[in-house]
């Protein structure tokens, strides 16, 4: 099965790859996080779990109309009050988020080899200090099943440099079997991060 033009598998497919739990056990995305952006939210499919946990809002951006429309039927669907999505560039005109005004930024699935650079130095600028970025992405070591074709993904050491360009310390590196990768990164002194300060 290929990929569509937007990196992503049908809808049903795509989200039978993801234990969206262990995912954001594993980064550290829970009920202590306030404010968090995801850039390119897809169909939402960290979006509103996401929603549901965190004890404040989460910005939802994409500039896919149909990823948008997705997104927003599933937060009625959820009667979710504090997300907001909005339809934008963020590679061409950036997020429209405020800055420093962010706790947590997802990068899940959206990194490549054009963007990094804008994304990760977008992250920076609407994080609060000591705010965190989290990366996910496919893992390229796993066995996909049979037929599934996969865009390669940066590779992690290109990951950890990248964010370390944009000013951006390297937390931890995460093994999410079977088929992905998570990277936590922060806004300030790794060794005074929440992470390590047993937050
Ligand atoms: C592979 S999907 C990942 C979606 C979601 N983060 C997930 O992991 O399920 C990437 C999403 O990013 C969006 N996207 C890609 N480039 C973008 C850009 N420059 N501005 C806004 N959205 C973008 C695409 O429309 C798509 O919905």
């Amino acid at each position: 099965m290929d990929v569509h033009e937007r990196g992503m598998l049908d809808q049903d497919t795509w989200e039978n790859f993801f234990d969206v739990k262990k995912i954001f056990a594993m980064l550290k995305l829970n009920n202590r996080v306030h404010d968090v952006v995801e850039l390119g939210c897809g169909y939402g499919t960290f979006t509103i779990p996401a929603a549901e946990i965190i004890s404040g809002k989460i910005v939802a951006v994409d500039n896919d109309p149909e990823m948008i429309r997705l997104t927003s039927e599933r937060i009625q669907q959820h009667r979710l009050e504090n997300v907001e999505v909005i339809q934008r560039d963020f590679i061409a005109t950036g997020s429209s988020v405020k800055n420093r005004s962010m706790e947590y930024v997802m990068l899940f699935n959206i990194l490549n080899a054009d963007n990094q650079q804008i994304l990760f130095k977008e992250a920076k600028r609407v994080l609060k200090k000591w705010g965190q970025v989290a990366v996910l992405q496919w893992n390229n070591e796993a066995d996909m099943p049979d037929g599934f074709d996969i865009a390669e993904s940066p590779r992690p050491e290109q990951c950890r440099e990248w964010a370390r360009a944009a000013g951006l310390g390297f937390v931890g590196q995460f093994d999410i079997k079977p088929y992905h990768c998570g990277m936590v990164f922060v806004k300030g002194n790794t060794l005074k991060s929440s992470w390590t300060m047993g937050k």
